[in-house]
């Protein structure tokens, strides 16, 4: 089922004033798409979905889901009422219960005759490969294993949309890691729209289809991880997801088929120029550590040069961490781990234009 949010805005009331949560924020998820709201702490993303759920009422602006509207200026349906399942940061289930107990609790409440209440527990527990567990009670579980109940106890309704608010928070790196796959192999499964919101990047990336980046209440981007990786359309957007360089420069010439060149204090370097960026623009090249190559020797054809020292490599195991002297700036270069630069050396960067992206500068956000 599709969710609709229009023009969305929510302000708090603080002891030391006005807390714009949501500014005109709008976006639209498909029917059963994994997407994902990501973005720094206090960004607006778990009021954003207290809004959706009907736990917090919005201001101004309209929500959908399908093709019912949940809350408008004149109309605002219960919580209970929206084809919705919740999953929170805290597992929220009940300790006094069994892990069945807890999964047929809101069935209980809808008053679903026991035999069929008891096929759907099963069914629900299975999805999350907890079946095994039915009678455990809830408080003898590792916190992997109350986030699956949890997810369980959200699905069991069988909701057309699944909120889920920071689920994987609590749990330990390499759990969080497993479960991130299990989650989004299983809500494919199911079907189901799935909004998620996070503010850890390598999860976004990892399991949306589609993420939107949150910054103060507004939604800067809305891409695939992918495009968002490859072509951030803002300075905060570049530096939140993954690490990055930037090269501040003037738009020399503009886009000739997407391709153009920026002049900058390292030497004119050929990137492409979006389409409103006028010769003369102030830009900002932005390039990826893992986007440069290191070389001793200039011969590089088509692709742009950076002229450096070597400052540091650190060797982690997978790759070199090095940290280059170009002119008066610090560049980050990911390396092979097989590369052998010792601190001191002068080196060639090399990076292609099809590698970069440029943006605005001053960075309008
Ligand atoms: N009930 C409330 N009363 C006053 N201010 C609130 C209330 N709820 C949220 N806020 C404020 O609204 C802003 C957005 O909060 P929200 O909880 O949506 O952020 P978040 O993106 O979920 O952050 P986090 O990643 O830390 O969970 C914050 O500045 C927060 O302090
Ligand atoms: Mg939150």
């Amino acid at each position: 089922m599709r969710v609709q949010v229009q023009g969305l805005a929510k302000a708090f009331q603080t002891m030391d004033g006005k807390v714009d949560a949501l500014q005109e924020l709008s976006f639209e998820v498909k029917p059963g798409e994994f997407y994902t709201l990501l973005g720094p702490s206090g960004c607006g993303k778990s009021t954003m979905l207290r809004c959706i759920a009907g736990l917090e009422r919005p201001d101004r602006g309209e929500i959908s889901i399908g093709d019912q509207i949940v809350s408008s200026s004149s109309l605002f349906v219960a919580p209970n009422e929206r084809p919705i399942g919740m999953v929170f940061q805290s597992y929220a289930i009940w300790p006094h219960m069994t892990v069945f107990n807890n999964v047929a609790f809101p069935l209980k409440q809808q008053k679903v005759p026991k035999k069929e209440r008891e096929r759907r527990v099963m069914e629900a527990l299975s999805l999350v490969k907890m079946e095994d567990l039915a009678q455990r009670p809830a408080p003898n579980l590792s916190g992997g294993q109350q986030q699956r109940v949890a997810l369980a106890r959200a699905l069991v309704s069988k909701p057309q949309v699944l909120l889920l608010d920071e689920p994987l928070s609590n749990l330990d790196a390499k759990l969080r890691e497993e479960l991130r796959l299990e989650i989004k192999d299983l809500l494919k499964r199911v079907g189901i729209t799935a909004l998620y919101v996070t503010h850890d990047q390598a999860e976004a990336l990892a399991m949306s289809d589609r993420i939107a980046v949150m910054f103060l209440g507004r939604i800067l981007q809305e891409a695939t991880p992918k495009e968002l990786y490859l072509k951030p359309n803002a300075k905060f957007v570049a530096q939140f997801i993954g690490q990055v360089n930037f090269l501040e420069g003037v738009v020399l010439e503009s886009s000739v088929q997407g391709m153009g060149w920026v002049q900058t204090s390292h030497g004119n370097l050929r990137c492409p120029i979006p389409a409103t960026m006028p010769r003369g623009a102030e830009a900002l090249v932005v390039v990826r550590p893992e986007s440069l190559k290191v070389s001793e020797a200039l011969e590089r054809e088509n692709e742009n040069v950076l002229q450096g020292k070597v400052e540091k490599a650190i060797f982690l195991g997978d790759f070199i961490d090095c940290q280059v002297l170009v002119g008066e700036q610090r560049i980050r270069a990911k390396l092979p781990p097989t590369a052998d630069f010792k601190e001191g050396t002068h080196i060639f960067l090399h990076f292609s234009p099809q590698a970069c992206a440029v943006l605005p500068n001053p960075v309008l956000e």
